[in-house]
């Protein structure tokens, strides 16, 4: 029998490492994590090009500046995962080098790529190779605190970068748009924890919905590196497999599976945001019109009234759901011991 998400007791048993005080925590590190880019100094003005290397849970930050910055700032942002660098990348770009561990391959092969072709460099990690790379070189350095699981160290790799990308001219908003995110994400946090009861805590809600479903997950516009967030800790701290995509690009392709016959037990949550364009808006009635008739349909609309709090209040509603799916199905939410293996083996290899 599943544990009962309303008794305390399951979750020292299920979650034995504690998972669930860092996610707790989270909006205690968005209001701490800015003093990270306190006496960083970033020399060379408004770059013409910001590139993010990562991988996984250290990805998702540039993800997440790359969405806010879509309308704002005056450079584009991109994300590379993987050991390459675009062509264009050079001296006028800024690389951004985000890996928790510092020991992560394939955004330090980039990174190398990257300073040989002259890029200004900024660093954010807690340590590793990167973190010896940035001293011996004498980069800018976000120093993420250690101890955290990548994936729960989101607020520490995003909004010390954030508020070093609005010194460079991104027009993020500054202090108060961030003040603003806390004091949402608080507010929604309380209603999240594991002491609130399934009758008034969303995320419970959500996961019970989804338990024994694979869970599919749709974006619209600003939202869709949220809904890939939540997939990926649906995948690492619930251990199941499940797909994320986004309005409007899978009204194209991903809606006419969605016509087909019956088969796997799907559940959908739609992230929806007040920001998305009216025709994307009209896309996603007519797009759940449509889901309904294969799965239960849910929607999730991002709270707040800035970008960062409306995207990370998404954010801590998924890691939540995705911690109680863990707890439903008996998983530990800490552990990935495959992806711990996976990264052994790489380094063994030649
Ligand atoms: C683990 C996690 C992973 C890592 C990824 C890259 O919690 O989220 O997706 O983020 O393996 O490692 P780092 O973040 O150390 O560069």
């Amino acid at each position: 029998m599943s544990p009962h998400l309303d008794d305390p007791a399951a979750y020292p048993a299920g979650d034995p490492r504690g998972l669930r005080e860092l996610v707790r925590g989270f909006p205690g590190q968005v209001a701490d994590a800015a003093r990270l880019a306190e006496g960083l100094r970033l020399d060379g003005g408004t770059p013409r090009s910001v590139l993010v290397l990562g991988m996984g849970g250290s990805a998702v930050a540039g993800d997440l500046v790359q969405a806010l910055c879509a309308e704002r700032a005056p450079f584009p942002v991109v994300v590379v995962r993987g050991y390459g660098i675009p062509a264009w990348v050079g001296r006028d770009t800024l690389v951004v080098a985000s890996s928790y561990s510092g020991q992560t391959e394939e955004t330090l092969t980039a990174f190398e790529a990257a300073r040989r072709r002259g890029a200004r460099a900024l660093v954010v990690t807690s340590g590793g190779e990167l973190g010896a790379c940035a001293r011996r070189e004498g980069h800018p350095w976000i120093r993420v605190p250690a101890g955290f699981p990548p994936r729960a160290a989101l607020a520490f790799l995003l909004i010390p970068l954030v508020v070093l990308l609005d010194g460079l001219g991104a027009a993020l908003g500054g202090e108060q748009v961030r003040e603003e995110a806390v004091a949402v994400l608080r507010a929604l946090g309380a209603e999240l924890v594991p002491e609130t009861p399934v009758a008034g805590n969303p995320a419970k809600a959500l996961a019970l919905e989804l338990a024994g479903r694979v869970p599919v997950v749709y974006g619209t516009d600003a939202t869709g590196p949220v809904a890939y967030r939540w997939r990926t800790q649906f995948e690492e701290n619930a251990k199941v497999l499940a797909l994320s995509g986004v309005l409007p690009e899978m009204t194209h392709n991903a809606v006419e599976a969605w016509g087909g016959g019956a088969g796997t037990a799907w559940a959908v949550v739609f992230l929806r945001d007040r920001g998305e364009h009216p025709r994307v808006a009209r896309r996603a009635a007519l797009t759940r019109a449509i889901v309904e008739a294969r799965a239960p349909v849910r929607e999730a609309w991002a709270r707040g009234e800035g970008l960062l709090a409306r995207l990370l209040s998404l954010v801590l509603l998924g890691d939540w759901t995705s911690y109680y799916l863990a707890v439903l199905r008996g998983a530990d939410p800490w552990a990935v011991e495959i992806l711990e293996e996976f990264r052994r083996r790489m380094m063994a290899a030649p």
